[in-house]
C-alpha cells in the first residue's frame, strides 16, 4: 500500500464516520503572528477546541502538511523528519474517548491490516493533579490489547501540547492527557543495547509511534494550574510517513514512496549508494522536501524568521551533498525539487528551483569563506567548530571530518554545550514569540487584520485583478503584504492605494461576517481559495455597505454590494472607521512576481 492509497483510506475511513473533510492549513500559519510554522493539524482549530462554534460542523478530518524546525537536528536515522503529512481527526466537544480509540484501533487493523500482535500503545499515568485514564486502559482492554502492550506513561510521555508537558505550557495554552499507538518492527535494525528494557518510547528504534489521540481537556490559567475547558476534545495526528514505513514493514521510512524518487537522484547526483550513506542522504530528502514546500507557500531565504529556517535547511544540504561528493555542484540541489513534487502530482512553474539555485550561488561564496576559515584555525575546538557551524552552515560531523584528515579531534562534548546554550536561547525567544502572539491578539492586530483586506481590495482596484495576496504578517507594529505583481509600483499608484485605504477607513463601512458555501462565494467574486472539491462552507468578511449576500441583481452580485468581501477566519473591527489612517512606508520586490507591502497605522 502506498502513502496516497493510506491517506484516501484514512479521510474516507473517518468522513463514512461522520466526519467533513477540511482543507489544510499553510505550512506558515496566515495571521497568525504566535508561531512560525503549522507543526500540526491542530494549530488552525485552536478557536473551535476552545469552543467556538465550527462552520462545518464538529467531526473534522484531513491531512496536514506540518513543518518543525525544532526536530532538525534529530534527522538522519529511520523515522525523523523536519516536514511530514499529519493525518488527523477531531471531535470538537462531539465524541470522546470510547468512540475514538475503538474508531483508531479499527482504522490501523482492519483498514491498514496491521497485525495486532505488532502494536503497543502508551496511556497516561497520572500527574499535575489530572489522574491517571483509567477509561482508556479499559478500552483497550476491551479491544483485546493484551496488558503486556499496555504501557503507562507521565507527563513527560503522555501529555500533548504544542509547547509539552504541563509545566511548559503558557497561559493559555491547551493540552491533555494522550494515548499513543506503536508499531514493532519485525524485520528489527535497532540497537539491541537496552536489551530487557526496551520499550515502545525507547530510541532504540524497535518501535514506531503511528499515532496520538490527544484528549484536549485544559487551559494553562495565569496561577498555573490546570482549568477543564468547557467541552471535552479529541485531537488524533498519524504521520503519513511513518505509517507508510509500517504498513509496508520497511523499517526506513525513507524507503517509502515518498522518498526512494529523491534518494535515487541524490545517489546519481554523488555517484554513492544509500546504504552506506544513509545519515546523510535521509537529511537531504528531508531538507530538499521541507524546502520544496516551505518555499511553495511563498517563503525565500533570508537571515531571520522562516526565511533563516529555510537558509539552515538549503545550506545544510548542500554542504551534505558536498560532503558525499566534493565535485558535485552545488546547483544540483535544485534536481532534487522535481521528485519532491511529483509524489504529489504537482509541478514547479520555475519559481522553486529559482529560489534555490540563487540560494545557492550565494551560499557557494559563504562556503568558500567557511573553507578558507577552516584551513586558518590551527587547532580547533568544540567553541570554534560551532562558530563554523553558526556562521558558515558547517554541520559539526563535516568540521569533525575535515579535522580529522589534519589529524585532530575536536572534544564533541564542548561542541554540544555551546549548541545547548544556544538551543536554550532559540527556545526562550520562540516561547517569548509565543506568549507576545497570545498578548498581541489584541485591538491593535485586529485593526491592522482588516487593513490587509482594505489594501488587497484596494491593490487589485489601481494595478488589476491580477493580483492576489501571497502572504500576510502583522505584528503590533505594522503589516507586511506580500502579493503577486509583475513590477515595481509607481509613486503614483503607491499613492493612490494609500489615498483609496483611507478613503474607505473614513467611510466608516461596517463590517460583517458571513458562511457561504464555494458557490455562493463564488458568484458574489468573493476573494479566497475556496474549497470547491468539498463544498465546505467557510467564513467570509464584507466590508460594507453590502446590499445582500443573497445577490440577485448584477451590482449585488459584484461582492455582494460589499467594497472588500473575502474569505477569513476574522477576527476583524467592527467598522472600518476604527482603523484611524494608515501610510505605505515600503514596496520592494521579494521574488519573480511578487511584491511586498508594509504599511503602518499612523493615527
Ligand atoms: N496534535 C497531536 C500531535 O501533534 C495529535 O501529536
Amino acid at each position: 500500500m502506498d502513502s496516497k492509497q493510506i491517506r484516501e483510506k484514512y479521510i474516507k475511513f473517518f468522513v463514512n464516520k461522520g466526519h467533513k473533510e477540511i482543507a489544510p492549513a499553510k505550512l506558515v500559519p496566515e495571521n497568525d503572528p504566535s508561531t512560525l510554522f503549522t507543526s500540526s493539524g491542530m494549530q488552525s482549530l485552536v478557536p473551535y477546541l476552545l469552543g467556538q462554534v465550527h462552520p462545518v460542523g464538529k467531526r473534522l478530518v484531513n491531512s496536514q502538511p506540518c513543518f518543525r524546525a525544532e526536530d532538525i537536528e534529530e534527522v538522519g536515522d529511520n523515522r525523523h523528519t523536519t516536514f511530514f503529512e499529519m493525518l488527523g481527526n477531531w471531535s470538537l466537544g462531539d465524541y470522546f474517548k470510547k468512540e475514538q480509540l475503538p474508531w483508531i484501533w479499527e482504522f490501523f487493523t482492519k483498514e491498514l491490516k496491521l497485525p495486532e500482535e505488532r502494536l503497543y500503545v502508551s496511556v497516561f499515568k497520572g500527574g499535575n493533579g489530572v489522574s491517571k485514564d483509567g477509561e482508556s486502559f479499559e478500552i483497550w482492554k476491551n479491544l483485546g490489547v493484551p496488558e503486556d502492550h499496555i504501557f503507562f506513561y507521565g507527563v513527560d510521555k503522555n501529555w500533548w501540547s504544542r509547547s509539552g508537558s504541563p509545566d511548559k505550557m503558557p497561559v493559555g495554552e491547551i493540552g491533555g492527557p494522550d494515548s499513543e499507538v506503536f508499531y514493532e518492527f519485525t524485520k528489527v535494525e535497532h540497537d539491541t543495547k537496552y536489551g530487557e528494557k526496551c520499550h515502545p518510547n525507547c530510541n532504540c528504534g524497535r518501535f514506531l509511534e503511528i499515532g496520538n489521540s490527544v484528549f484536549i481537556q485544559y487551559l494553562k490559567q495565569e496561577d498555573g494550574t490546570l482549568k477543564k475547558l468547557s467541552q471535552k476534545n479529541v485531537d488524533f495526528g498519524g504521520g503519513l510517513e511513518r505509517l507508510t514505513a509500517a504498513v509496508n514493514n520497511t523499517f526506513d521510512i525513507f524507503q517509502s514512496d515518498l522518498y526512494v524518487a529523491i534518494i535515487r537522484i541524490i545517489e546519481t547526483i554523488t555517484g554513492k549508494g544509500y546504504q552506506e550513506n544513509k545519515n546523510e542522504m535521509q537529511v537531504i530528502a528531508d531538507h530538499i522536501r521541507a524546502a520544496t514546500f516551505l518555499i511553495a507557500d511563498g517563503i525565500i531565504p533570508a537571515n531571520k524568521l522562516q526565511g533563516y529556517v529555510l537558509r539552515r535547511l538549503l545550506r545544510r544540504s548542500a554542504v551534505k551533498m558536498r560532503h558525499l561528493n566534493k565535485d558535485t555542484k552545488l546547483t544540483s540541489l535544485s534536481e532534487l525539487i522535481e521528485p519532491a513534487l511529483t509524489v504529489y502530482g504537482k509541478e514547479d512553474d520555475g519559481m522553486i528551483q529559482k529560489v534555490v539555485n540563487e540560494e545557492m550561488e550565494r551560499f557557494f561564496k559563504t562556503l568558500d569563506y567557511g573553507l578558507k576559515e577552516v584551513s586558518k584555525i590551527e587547532k580547533i575546538d568544540g567553541r570554534k567548530a560551532f562558530d563554523l557551524y553558526q556562521t558558515f552552515g558547517f554541520p559539526y560531523e563535516v568540521t569533525e571530518e575535515l579535522f580529522r584528515q589534519k589529524g585532530q579531534e575536536i572534544d564533541r562534548e564542548q561542541f554540544k554545550t555551546e549548541f545547548e546554550k544556544h538551543r536554550e536561547l532559540s527556545r526562550t525567544a520562540s516561547a517569548g514569540m509565543f506568549k507576545g502572539g497570545l498578548a498581541d491578539q489584541s485591538e491593535i492586530v485586529t485593526k491592522y487584520h482588516t487593513t490587509t483586506h482594505l489594501l488587497h481590495q484596494a491593490l487589485r482596484d489601481v494595478l488589476g485583478p491580477e493580483v492576489f495576496q501571497k502572504g500576510s504578517n502583522i505584528t503590533s507594529e505594522r503589516l507586511r503584504f506580500d502579493f503577486s505583481f509583475e513590477r515595481k509600483m509607481t509613486d503614483e499608484e503607491i499613492k493612490k492605494v494609500e489615498d483609496l485605504v483611507n478613503e474607505k477607513i473614513k467611510q466608516d463601512l461596517k463590517v460583517d461576517r458571513k458562511i457561504l458555501s464555494p458557490g455562493e462565494a463564488k458568484k458574489m467574486n468573493a476573494i479566497g481559495l475556496f474549497d470547491e472539491k468539498y463544498g465546505t462552507k467557510a467564513s467570509v468578511y464584507g466590508i460594507g455597505p453590502g446590499s445582500s449576500l443573497d445577490p440577485k441583481t448584477k451590482d449585488q452580485r459584484i461582492r455582494g454590494g460589499y467594497y472588500s468581501l473575502e474569505l477569513c477566519g476574522g477576527p476583524h473591527v467592527e467598522h472600518s472607521g476604527l482603523i484611524g489612517k494608515i501610510k505605505i512606508t515600503k514596496e520592494e520586490a521579494i521574488s519573480a512576481g511578487i511584491r511586498r507591502i508594509r504599511a503602518q497605522i499612523v493615527a
